[in-house]
């Protein structure tokens, strides 16, 4: 009888006891959404003492800062690279040179150090902010920490509880052992009261340079001068259009363009960024209108309180999936500010689609690297191609990625097509859950895929498919700034070609997916390397080919299939290769594999035939 309650125990137990998260991919298309706390949804999480203490970026490491050099070093061997400067291995606009057959040597723009200008000033040693935030200041000694309240300055290693009160404009300071809680007066809010009543932002929040500091996830905001986001190979100084509202703060602001302001957040050791929990400010009616952000309170400078709300981090550690690495050239792009998002005209320009493969120039971070963000137009060819059952009313939900070659053509993967589907495209935005006024949202007459489309257990063969657009006159989409076409290829790219992936990567069920839409650079993999046994041996044909990092990581995923990975060709984006397929995501030796778009070229051309 014991032995029988014990079984039944045990097997409620088993039925109870979460079991352990499956490892998370690597998928870094979705890592800003799918990394997020379980069990947070929208609600606030607050960060306790606990949190503080547990968070790994304070725990001491046994590793020094320097980091595995090798990583890059044995890949490029692997993927037989003629020079050792293509693509430019020098992150943070390192200038490359060539040393000798098969060495490089980066020189480093201040204050970046390190065979490949990974590493940022040393001042932010792990450690030296105990559990605050190493920031990056312009005076000796270069730093200063921002603790974690309640962790005191200057170096934040010692803490106290209310004592001095930390609550701004008259808060009163409750404190819960080892915790605390600021209660506002009427009107502020933020853990500190720092944020007063009248802030709020207007139209994108360009102009807003009020006091949040938060994500609408409760995620406390990086200083926009800290160490850790430039340890990521990501300096906001010196990579936005509009830099004006960045400082040495941790305020949410949108520098570039984005629906509303934004800011870096941390979580473990990689960097996330997200929009803010900023109200959006009231129409006016008839009265003045209510300053955008603005100063909220005598006392409180622009500054956040000195002890208040920050985000810690002083471990230099960058994040166990390196980014690719970033060439110069991209950052050299034109800055040319981006007007008001144009609404398609109902009656076509003559002169739509005359080029492709010109994208929009870049406004934001000249490169948020591993899928990050991407920012307003520079995919713009890039379309979520999005079904519904047919003749139903259900909403049309994102399958696959497309690429817009013309105006009433969409380049897709042919696993994407699905028959007895009602199938729409839409393009032009970055953000899918966004209402954004620059997105064209156009229905698929029919899809075309490819004659000897053939699926095995092991691969896919010629997952290729054209979508023909609705349209009228022969025009279906509108050439905007955000809705462009890509090229077509001319001949092969060679191998070890630096290329762009991007999509949205969200899944058929995840609701609360990855909607902004997401790039990373991959490197083109020779079909002779991508054929060893260890890797996918003898299932690839010449319409395929890999693309990633052997030693895995960065690597498109679910949902992005179909999407572009786009190369330069003459300075102009071809679309290379249309994502298809692959082992998982970003494991190891498994890369992705890509429609290679240049074998099908004669299929493409007889079927869009015509003028659009
Ligand atoms: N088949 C996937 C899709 O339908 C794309 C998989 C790409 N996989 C990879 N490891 N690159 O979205």
């Amino acid at each position: 009888m014991k032995l029988k309650l014990l079984l039944i125990f045990l097997f409620l137990a088993v039925l109870f006891i979460p079991t352990e998260s499956k490892p998370k991919h690597k998928d870094k298309h979705k890592d800003k959404h799918k990394d997020k706390p379980r069990g947070h949804g929208r609600e606030k999480k607050k960060q306790t003492f606990e949190d503080i203490i547990e968070d790994i970026i304070f725990k001491e490491s046994s590793d020094d800062d320097d980091e595995d050099h090798s990583f890059l070093d044995w890949l490029r061997d692997l993927q037989d690279l003629d020079g050792e400067c293509m693509p430019n291995p020098c992150l943070n606009n390192g200038v490359c040179k060539q040393k000798g057959r098969r060495g490089y040597k980066c020189d480093c723009p201040r204050p970046f150090r390190g065979r490949r200008c990974e590493k940022g000033p040393k001042v932010c040693r792990r450690g030296v902010c105990g559990r605050g935030e190493c920031v990056l200041t312009s005076t000796a000694p270069f730093y200063e920490c921002k603790c974690k309240y309640p962790f005191q300055p200057p170096d934040c290693k010692r803490y106290s509880v209310c004592e001095p009160n930390p609550c701004r404009n008259g808060g009163q300071c409750v404190q819960e052992g080892n915790d605390f809680d600021c209660q506002c007066p009427e009107g502020f809010s933020g853990r500190f009261c720092h944020v007063g009543p009248n802030d709020c932002y207007v139209d994108d929040g360009e102009s807003y340079r009020g006091n949040v500091s938060e994500t609408d996830d409760g995620f406390d905001c990086l200083y926009w001068n800290s160490h850790f986001i430039l340890e990521n190979a990501a300096d906001p100084f010196n990579s936005f259009e509009n830099d004006d509202g960045l400082g040495p703060h941790n305020f949410c602001r949108n520098p570039d363009g984005e629906p509303r302001p934004w800011c870096f957040f941390r979580r473990g050791l990689r960097l996330f960024w997200d929009y803010c929990d900023v109200n959006k400010c009231p129409k006016p009616t008839g009265r003045p209108e209510p300053p955008t952000g603005g100063p909220q309170t005598p006392t409180s400078g622009p500054q956040a309180p000195t002890s208040g709300p920050q985000t810690p981090t002083s471990g230099p550690k960058p994040p166990t999936v390196q980014p690719p690495p970033t060439t110069t050239e991209a950052a050299k792009t034109t800055k040319e500010p981006i007007g008001p998002p144009v609404v398609p005209s109902p009656s076509p320009a003559p002169k739509q689609f005359e080029t492709c493969g010109v994208a929009q120039p870049k406004k934001t971070l000249t490169r948020i690297f591993g899928g990050l963000k991407v920012s307003p137009g520079a995919i713009p060819w890039q379309v979520s191609l999005q079904q519904k059952p047919k003749n139903s009313n259900m909403k049309y939900s994102h399958v696959c990625g497309g690429v817009l070659i013309k105006s009433c053509w969409v380049l897709t993967a042919g696993h994407c097509i699905e028959q007895n589907k009602d199938m729409q495209v839409v393009m032009g935005t970055l953000s899918l859950d966004i209402h954004d006024p620059s997105a064209q949202v156009i229905q698929v007459e029919n899809a075309i895929v490819h004659e000897n489309y053939r699926e095995t257990s092991e691969a896919v063969y010629n997952d290729i498919a054209l979508l023909r657009l609705r349209g009228t006159n022969g025009v279906c989409a509108n050439e905007t700034q955000f809705v462009k076409t890509a090229c077509l290829p001319s001949g092969q790219i060679s191998d070890g070609t630096e290329c762009t992936i991007s999509g949205w990567g969200a899944t058929e069920d995840s609701n609360y997916g990855s909607n902004h839409l997401l790039e990373a650079n991959v490197l083109l993999i020779s079909q002779t390397k991508c054929s060893e046994p260890t890797i996918y041996g003898n299932v690839l044909n010449n319409g395929m080919f890999c693309a990633g990092y052997l030693q895995g990581g960065v690597d498109s995923c679910q949902g992005d299939s179909g999407g572009p990975l786009t190369c330069k060709q003459n300075n102009t984006s071809v679309v290379y290769g249309v994502v298809s397929w692959g082992d998982q995501c970003g494991k190891k030796n498994k890369p992705g594999v890509y429609s290679r778009v240049s074998n099908f070229l004669d299929w493409i051309n007889s079927k869009t035939r015509g003028p659009a």
